[in-house]
């Protein structure tokens, strides 16, 4: 009860009245993220009661028409609506039409967003979240300043949606576009893994547990196994998709910012920015004659139940695009030393799956054949924290049994979902799980050269069934590594 109580008075509320401006917004994460966050926002009561949603995008809608389509959006990816909730959040919602290069539309953009703020309190705050392909961060950036959207006299935030430009040069660009209209403080990257609780639970569960802090390190752990599995497949993001693949899509962002929060520095929540960064820099691709032996790539093909990703609309029937890709990575903090970390990830897969798994030596004196210790967090699909561990049984001739403790490890108190808690954070202005352009730019070192060798027409792609668990390749590799797939 008292527990209870103490989340309840310390829920997380927007602190401030607010308009904000979703650029994008008849788009695929508009409709699957953002509006199914502002609804459970608002029906948990954590929006205050002057605020507004306005939609901007090409498509021609006005304030009606984009109400519905919100209103389609949420019913669509929400289980059973509150009807009364939706209503009264709609009211908030806004549309303007615009071309992203028509500098006259954000003119009429600022005088309508001055209309809507008439009455919010002098301290709120203007956010524009870009939820647009990357190519348009520069022009729709220019135009916010230009057309008098940042200039309002109240203070904003620009919340910039991966993927961050599709390498170092283009992400460079981004920046440099972005940082000559607004301050560097006042840029939000938003990479929606470190809004997921579970991920950072990571961070927690090392800082407050000095137990799983100390058995974290390369004097006792074998390899790292990160494993972002998942069950969908394109979903119609072929335009998006087909000049990506899943390196660039997952890799550069969720993966590397997992391992950034396995690997970093312990420090207090205000300087994790810094420690993610750090971390960043010391991973490294570990010296290998060629990259063969340390990235594979796939791409899902046929099965009996589904079909392959070059039968998906908008998908070239030669693709070499990747939906699977599989790399080993090591890091120069002290505390992994020479220790592999492989990571895996892949569209089309048998199960929903996001996993940390760490596997331990076997005892030095001991003659019985034990399966290795092993520590999985799992942060998606069946969530938990599982300790495996093994214990003897009955008898005078020892032999052993595997004992698993294990945590469901689900979020306990005021749980939102990822957009939901950014959004949050970003009205109230707390940074500490956005991105700053120098990780963005830093995971991109490290990704380009990798993708350079993908994208060879040499390179090997290998064929995978959807619906099944990825190439035998990959399974092939790592046993030649000297481990297998926790
Ligand atoms: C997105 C990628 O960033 O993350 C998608 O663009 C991917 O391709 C998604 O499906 C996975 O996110 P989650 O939260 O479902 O693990």
């Amino acid at each position: 009860m008292a527990l209870a109580n103490a989340n309840h008075n310390n829920l997380l509320t927007a602190k401030n009245d607010f308009s904000l401006v979703i650029f994008g917004a008849s788009g695929h994460l508009a409709q699957l993220k953002i509006f199914p966050a502002l609804y459970f926002l608002a029906l948990k009561k954590r929006l205050p009661s002057h605020y507004a949603i306005v939609g901007f995008a090409r498509s021609a809608m006005d304030d009606g028409s984009f109400r519905t389509h919100v209103a389609e959006a949420i019913r669509r990816h929400v289980e059973a609506v509150n009807e009364g909730v939706l209503a009264e959040l709609l009211t908030h919602v806004f549309y303007r039409q615009g071309q992203y290069d028509d500098v006259g539309a954000y003119s009429t953009l600022a005088t309508r967003l001055t209309e809507i703020e008439n009455g919010f309190a002098d301290d709120a705050v203007r956010l524009c979240y870009l939820s647009i392909p990357p190519t348009s961060f520069g022009v729709v950036g220019k135009n916010i300043c230009a057309g008098g959207v940042h200039a309002s006299g109240r203070s904003f935030r620009v919340i910039v949606e991966k993927p961050f430009g599709s390498d170092y040069k283009s992400a460079k660009e981004i920046q440099q576009s972005l940082v000559g209209c607004f301050a560097p403080d006042e840029i939000y990257l938003l990479d929606h893994y470190l809004g997921k609780e579970a991920a950072r639970n990571i961070y927690y569960l090392r800082l407050v547990n000095p137990i799983v802090e100390r058995i974290l390190k390369y004097t006792l752990v074998t390899n790292v196994q990160i494993t972002a599995a998942e069950t969908v497949g394109l979903e119609g993001r072929a335009g998006y998709f087909e000049q990506v693949g899943t390196l660039r899509d997952m890799f550069q962002s969720h993966m590397l910012s997992l391992m950034a929060l396995l690997t970093m520095q312990l420090v207090p929540r205000e300087d994790l920015p810094r420690a993610r960064l750090d971390a960043l820099k010391n991973i490294y691709v570990p010296p290998a004659a060629d990259l063969s032996g340390i990235l594979l790539q796939g791409q899902y093909a046929r099965s009996a139940q589904n079909h392959s990703y070059r039968d998906e609309e908008g998908v070239a029937a030669d693709s070499r695009t990747n939906t699977f890709a599989a790399l080993k990575l090591m890091t120069r903090v002290p505390r992994w030393q020479g220790t592999p970390f492989y990571l895996r990830s892949g569209k089309c897969l048998k199960a929903k799956e996001t996993k940390i798994a760490f596997e331990y030596q076997n005892p030095y004196v001991t003659t019985y054949k034990l399966a290795p210790n092993r520590v999985e967090i799992i942060l998606q699909g069946e969530a938990g924290m599982r300790i495996h561990l093994q214990t003897k049984m009955g008898g005078s001739e020892p032999s052993f049994r595997s004992l698993l403790l294990e945590d469901p490890l689900v979020c306990v108190g005021d749980c939102l979902d990822e957009h939901g808690l950014l959004l949050l954070e970003a009205i109230n202005g707390k940074r500490d799980w956005f991105l700053d352009f120098e990780e963005a730019l830093t995971a991109w070192k490290l990704i380009d050269p990798l993708q350079a060798y993908l994208q060879k027409p040499e390179t090997p792609l290998t064929l995978y069934s959807c619906g099944e668990k990825g190439p035998k390749e990959v399974d092939e590799w790592i046993e030649r590594e000297g481990y297998e797939w926790i």
